[in-house]
């Protein structure tokens, strides 16, 4: 298996009417860092443009074998062994019985053939076809040489039938795929207590301070959390994107539910993580009715909102571990090193805000982790899942060590 942190994963997208749903799976993937070479067959391609893939992954799509000239650079031998998965979805059951019987007459049977990755199939057909005792001679064969299968589902098909035939959802499958690359369960067990997305301070009842947060690096931290097995709950206040479905979210407004919400839950919470861009401040006394236009100027007193991330880490158990970030336009590691000391935390995500790559909205961040040895990790500008990853690794480093500390005494 590839031992660089960027895996590689060959997804081949065979000729069924799910191929569409395969461009999440690319899309997600790829937005996580997983360097993704989609593989088409024929009949895929009538379904969907490889320019799609194309666009998805930032890598050409390679098709059959002997019909473009661009694929003949390409060494399906090599390709294959570079590979930490082969992943077919949707996988139909003219590819599954090809793969079963040894069959290469295209790249992707070719390279199956080649390859010493794990294979993940994830069927789609209609249900006759897949309950047939061809087809699942064919998967057992698969599975006793070690392919796995996820899926089908049951459900109602495009053909109107009602059964076993639908692939499953790209959510599921992409879990699927963390799993065979050794992402998941190290957080088994674990809860996960996060803060995300911004705070609405109300003015009167019509209008509020608030702040640019997207909620996405937030969510980027459910999401690899749950992927690898913790038990995540999201205190959320507004923000752009939606939760992710396995988390417990509690949807909060204001800084001060925000808190009320950590306060509860903090104590069953084995790691605690800061990522909401907290109002530090609210109107003393908001309005009850609309504030009025007048030629008069408007002073709105504001009064200080307690710091949430600070309140945990002053009354965080010793095993427990606490998680901010430091979002600065000017002198980061200074401001970053100031709060991971004031605010008692075990390590701070230090990010520029203020750049088109980097900060509220954007899909990546240039953010360097500061530890409380002053160890600082340094990283390049990364899709957000893809730091939610690296830091999803300490926490499992930094669990381990308080564990064996816990002990020891
Ligand atoms: N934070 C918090 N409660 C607050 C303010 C911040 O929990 N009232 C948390 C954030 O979620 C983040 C960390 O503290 O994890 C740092 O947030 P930041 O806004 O950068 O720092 P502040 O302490 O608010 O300081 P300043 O705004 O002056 O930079």
């Amino acid at each position: 298996m590839n031992t660089t942190s960027a895996k590689h994963v060959v997804l081949g997208v065979t000729g069924s009417i799910a191929a569409y749903k395969a461009c999440e799976i690319a899309s997600t993937l790829t937005k996580a860092g997983v360097k993704v070479t989609p593989v088409m067959t024929h009949s895929a391609k009538q379904l969907v443009g490889p320019a799609t893939f194309e666009g998805l992954t930032g890598n050409r799509v390679i098709s059959d074998m002997v019909e473009s000239e661009q694929n003949a650079n390409i060494d399906h031998i090599a390709l294959a062994k570079s590979a930490d998965l082969f992943l077919v979805a949707p996988a139909t059951a003219n590819i599954v019985g090809k793969a079963a019987n040894g069959i290469a007459d295209d790249w992707l049977t070719t390279a199956l053939l080649a390859t010493q990755a794990p294979i993940l199939f994830a069927p789609a057909m209609n249900t006759n076809m897949y309950t047939h005792t061809a087809v699942q001679k064919n998967i057992d064969l698969l599975m006793q040489r070690g392919c796995q299968f996820i899926g089908p589902a049951a459900g109602l098909l495009a053909c109107k039938t009602d059964g076993p035939g639908r692939m499953v959802e790209p959510e599921e499958i992409v879990d699927a795929v963390w799993s065979i690359l050794g992402r998941s369960d190290d957080l088994k067990g674990k809860h996960i207590l996060l803060t995300t997305g911004a705070n609405h301070e109300p003015i009167d009842p019509v209008r509020y301070i608030g702040n640019r947060s997207s909620g996405k690096m937030g969510f980027a931290i459910a999401q690899e959390a749950l992927a690898r097995g913790a038990e995540v709950t999201v205190i959320t206040g507004p923000a752009d994107v939606a939760p992710p479905a396995k988390a417990k979210v509690i949807q909060v407004e204001t800084a001060q539910e925000m808190s009320n919400a950590v306060m509860v839950h903090m104590d069953e919470a084995d790691v605690v993580i800061g990522a909401a861009a907290v109002a530090d401040y609210r109107v003393a006394q908001p309005a009850t009715q609309k504030h009025k236009r007048s030629t008069q100027s408007l002073s709105i007193e504001l009064c200080e909102n307690p710091d949430i991330i600070g309140t945990v880490g002053a009354q965080k158990r010793p095993e427990q571990l606490v998680i901010g970030f430091a979002a600065e336009t000017n002198d980061l590691i200074a401001h970053a090193e100031e709060k991971l000391n004031k605010k008692n935390l075990d390590l701070i995500v230090a990010n520029k805000v203020g750049t088109s790559n980097s900060g509220f909205g954007a899909e990546t961040t240039d953010a360097r982790f500061l530890f409380r040895d002053g160890t600082i990790e340094e990283h390049p500008v990364l899709p957000k899942r893809s730091l939610a990853d690296h830091l999803m690794n300490h926490i499992v480093a930094l669990l381990s060590k308080t564990a064996k500390t816990s002990v020891t005494h």
